[in-house]
């Protein structure tokens, strides 16, 4: 029997009906009712009204009513990609994690870029943080790196993660600027929270205005620990470094590409992958004990310093290739839940205040954006290996237990018993702790200009004169002289000279005083 063919006919009013037949399927309500007329609702008389009764118009608006979910409160735009990593030298010596102890072996993965500050339909070419999260599906569970192309970050605790965030975005009064850094509040906040300083730096260096996502790095930014088969420890970094290189576009570029294609970057990586133009960054790992955390200058545990590659090179240990693009944008892109506390056995945090509040934050906020605590049970955020555990009920629930036992110890025999815990389960590092209660920052974090100038000296002279420009142009835009003073205040600490072009720049006389520092610059230290 051959299905009758795929017709089309005009209906009474002139509309097109295109029937299902042959290869074309049939459309159903979500019941699986066959639909007979998707383009006229069911009315009393041609003329008349629409009736209740119409169970197809009902569900298929009330469908449509429901589609949007809260954008990502920071990085809601964002664009993603499928791939893989594969390890090209072994860490095994290092890290239990099974990702790094095969050389040659892939690993799933899903990477997501995004901008930080702009709203979900906010333009690409801004200057901005842009993230690099990844997703890593191991065969011991999920492990996200959530990352950022920039190596440090504005505050150093978490519980400034939202005065931070609400000062980057759009001012509460008037709901502008969309993805611009140039406005008081972002200057206020960052002028009065001396330890942005190197981070804004970073932000008006050409970092922030990427050329692609492709010619970008990627940074895990805090200090994290590998840990061995023995349970010891090992202080590590992590990088991404592009294959193609580092490249940006000059401010100029960004504004006329902002304006005539506000889709660039997204456009840019559809492209190259659906071309077959694989983009393709190393992985690289800063590898350090305690002897060199203690003799290095700044903690290790602060989130706005890095470790000199010069210091601690970077050991190039695999290769992460983005070559499918989603099949539909929501539910890969939109849907996939990054977290910091995805980690697996041989990876592990360290005490840095901001990783710990990340911790906390990414699933608070990911259960209210992706509607319940099932989330996981999403194709794009389920690990690959196996996984059972007694969890259940919520909305959305896809995993329930099966059988009768749904806690544990239990005396059910398998398969009803259900899951039990491993030997080889994950174990924290036993890492030491002691102190009193206090609300207080280690004075080791106090120094917030040094590697603000080393950043600033290790610029090419035409890097330098963007910066400047950079600082210009976004402190132009702010209305309150005493807030570009302030900030200037700041970068006398970091550059004489750059402090001098910013405030001639803006026009700003006298010259005002260097900010009192919490700690002075250590001088000698050269990039
Ligand atoms: C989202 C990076 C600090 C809270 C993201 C994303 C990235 C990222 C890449 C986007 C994830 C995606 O593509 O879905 C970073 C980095 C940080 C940092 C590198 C500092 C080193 C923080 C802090 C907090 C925080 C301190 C809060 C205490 C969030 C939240 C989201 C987010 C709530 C939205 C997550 C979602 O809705 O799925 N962050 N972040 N971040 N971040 Fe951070």
């Amino acid at each position: 029997h051959t299905p009758a063919p795929s017709t089309t006919h005009v209906g009474a009013g002139g509309e097109t009906h295109q029937t299902a037949g042959g290869e074309t399927p049939v459309m159903t309500t979500q019941q699986g009712v066959a639909v007979s007329d998707d383009q006229n609702t069911l009315r009393a008389g041609a003329n008349g009204p629409a009736l209740l009764e119409d169970f197809h118009f009902r569900e298929k608006i009330f469908h449509f009513d429901h589609e949007r979910i809260p954008e990502r409160v920071v990085h809601a735009r964002g664009y993603g990609a499928h791939g893989y990593f594969e390890l090209t030298d072994s860490l095994a010596d290092v890290c239990k994690a099974d990702i790094f102890r095969n050389v040659g072996e892939r690993t799933p993965a899903f990477v997501r870029f995004s901008t930080v500050a702009g709203n979900k339909g906010s333009a690409d070419v801004v200057r901005d943080v842009r993230g690099f999260a990844v997703k890593l599906y191991t065969k011991q569970g999920n492990w996200d790196l959530v990352g950022n192309n920039i190596p440090v970050f504005f505050i150093q605790d978490a519980i400034k993660f939202p005065d931070f965030v609400h000062a980057a975005k759009q001012e509460p009064d008037r709901d502008f600027p969309q993805a611009q850094t140039a406005h008081d509040n972002f200057w206020d906040f960052v002028s009065l929270s001396p330890e942005a300083t190197h981070m804004v730096c970073w932000a008006m260096s050409d970092r922030a205005i990427p050329r692609s996502f492709r010619f970008m790095e990627g940074f895990g930014v805090h200090t994290f620990r590998l840990i061995d088969d023995e349970g010891r420890s090992t202080y590590v970094k992590f990088h991404w470094k592009p294959k193609l290189g580092l490249q940006s576009v000059v401010w100029n570029e960004a504004l006329k590409i902002n304006g005539a294609d506000p889709d660039f970057h997204r456009r840019d990586l559809w492209q190259s992958i659906t071309s077959g133009n694989f983009p393709e960054w190393e992985l690289g790992v800063q590898l350090f004990d305690d002897e060199f955390a203690d003799s290095f200058p700044f903690d290790i545990l602060d989130p706005t310093k890095l470790i000199p590659e010069e210091q601690v090179p970077v050991r190039r240990v695999g290769r992460l290739v983005l070559d499918r693009m989603p099949d539909n944008f929501f539910a890969e892109t939109e849907q996939v839940a990054f977290c910091t506390q995805n980690v697996v056995p041989g990876i592990d945090f360290t005490n840095d205040p901001l990783l710990q509040g990340r911790n906390f934050s990414y699933l608070d906020t990911q259960t209210k954006r992706l509607g319940g605590p099932n989330f996981t049970h999403i194709p794009i955020n389920a690990p690959k290996c196996p996984f059972h555990n007694f969890q259940q009920d919520g909305h959305m629930a896809m995993h329930n237990p099966k059988g009768r036992a749904n806690y544990e110890p239990n005396s059910w025999s398998q398969p009803t018993g259900g899951p039990r815990e491993s030997v080889d389960g994950y174990r924290s590092y036993p890492d030491a702790v002691s102190g009193q209660k206090v609300r207080q920052r280690s004075e080791s974090f106090a120094d917030h200009y040094s590697q603000a100038r080393q950043f600033f000296i290790s610029q090419t002279p035409v890097e330098q004169t963007h910066m400047r420009d950079a600082f210009v142009f976004e402190l132009s835009k702010v209305e309150t002289p005493a807030i570009r003073a302030r900030m200037v205040s700041h970068l006398l600490h970091v550059d004489r000279g750059l402090a001098e072009a910013v405030a001639t720049g803006l026009g700003l006389s006298p010259m005002p005083a260097p900010a009192t520092a919490a700690r002075p610059v250590v001088e000698g230290l050269e990039p």
